[in-house]
């Protein structure tokens, strides 16, 4: 008999829910994004984001058990991510998850956002063989994660200012690209040469990265140099991330001795990271586990799988348990 769990997600500016069975198997994962809703803004609103939670999250749980062609019956679990994220937005998906799970008298079970993101990768590799060096790059998380077993972590790298999908966002901002940022200096920088301008790759040999000092620098060289070509300026301040984002990864997996390499988050998108992730692990002769993109940016599919585990381990969560807006990825 396999365990089926409802998952939801509403941490940030997605209503999300998905019905997995054993942590592995997706049976259905309705995301509704509400970029729409923010892109006027530059950037997440959060008692909008609160707002159209409320309103999608019955449509979107429907959505994902009638895709699933399952009922409440037909679960043996609810899951909801309880942390990090807005804490108007955490509560609509907990508050959900729980009255469910009262009224169809189920194991309730509240995940970390983060740990989710790495279960993300045993969705759709579950032969993969930890140790695992993990990068998640978001809009809200930068973080370098070597996974040893399940439900053991060590955070080798954060970061100390903006997260890199925020320094995407801001620098798209600042160059009149609109909202989402990644997507749009992605594009752009395919046209640019990622030579033209030496911006900085801040802190060398530290594992934490930072990306507001290359911000600035953008911002500064672009004032100086307002005839600079925007495309240059793209594909340059892009390959500054991609080449910390990645030295710190290379050397996590060297440290940890890691069999893979994996992205999630957002900024996994990003075809420069991609292509040089890829790059690395061939020439480390590690495996690159790239997930789909449905699977890197925020999901539910991701919170079931985790939830299946943490049930196994720990139990289900007490109902009287709440949100926490600043839950850590709890290290070894
Ligand atoms: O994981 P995600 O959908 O939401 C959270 O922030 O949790 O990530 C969104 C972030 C945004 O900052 C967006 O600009 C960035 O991911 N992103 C990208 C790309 N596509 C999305 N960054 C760089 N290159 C991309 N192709
Ligand atoms: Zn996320």
């Amino acid at each position: 008999m396999s365990t089926r769990i409802l998952g939801i997600e509403t941490s940030c500016d997605e209503t999300a829910a998905a019905v997995v069975d054993d942590g592995r198997v997706v049976v259905s994962s309705v995301v509704s994004s509400q970029i729409d809703l923010h892109a006027r803004f530059g950037g997440v609103v959060p008692e909008i984001a609160s707002r159209a939670h409320v309103d999608l999250i019955g449509p979107v749980i429907a959505d994902a058990l009638g895709e699933a062609g399952t009922d409440l019956d037909g679960l043996d679990a609810v899951a909801a991510c309880h942390g990090p994220g807005l804490a108007g937005a955490l509560l609509v998906g907990v508050s959900a998850a729980k009255a469910l799970a009262l009224v169809a008298d189920l194991p309730y079970v509240g995940v970390n956002h983060l740990e989710a993101h790495l279960y993300a990768a045993w969705l759709e590799e579950a032969d993969l063989l930890a140790p695992l060096a993990v990068l998640i790059a978001s809009g809200g998380h930068t973080l370098l994660v070597i996974v040893e077993d399940h439900g053991r972590y060590r955070v080798v790298g954060q970061t100390v200012d903006d997260a890199a999908g925020e320094a995407f966002d801001k620098v798209a901002r600042f160059l009149g690209l609109g909202y989402p940022g990644g997507p749009a200096i992605d594009q752009l920088a395919a046209e640019g040469d990622p030579e033209a301008i030496a911006f900085p790759r801040a802190m060398p040999g530290a594992a934490d990265f930072s990306f507001a000092g290359l911000k600035t620098a953008v911002v500064n060289h672009v004032r100086a140099a307002p005839d600079a070509a925007v495309a240059d300026v793209a594909a340059s301040f892009q390959a500054a991330v991609v080449d910390q984002l990645t030295d710190k990864l290379a050397a996590a997996a060297d440290e940890a001795g890691a069999s893979a390499l994996v992205l999630g988050g957002g900024v996994a998108a990003n075809s420069s990271l991609r292509a040089r992730v890829e790059a690395l692990a061939a020439a480390s002769g590690r495996r690159a586990f790239l997930p789909p993109l449905a699977l890197c940016t925020d999901n539910a599919a991701m919170i079931a799988a985790a939830a299946w585990w943490r049930l196994r381990s720990d139990g289900p969560t007490p109902l009287d348990a709440g949100v926490d807006p600043t839950l850590a990825l709890t290290s070894l």
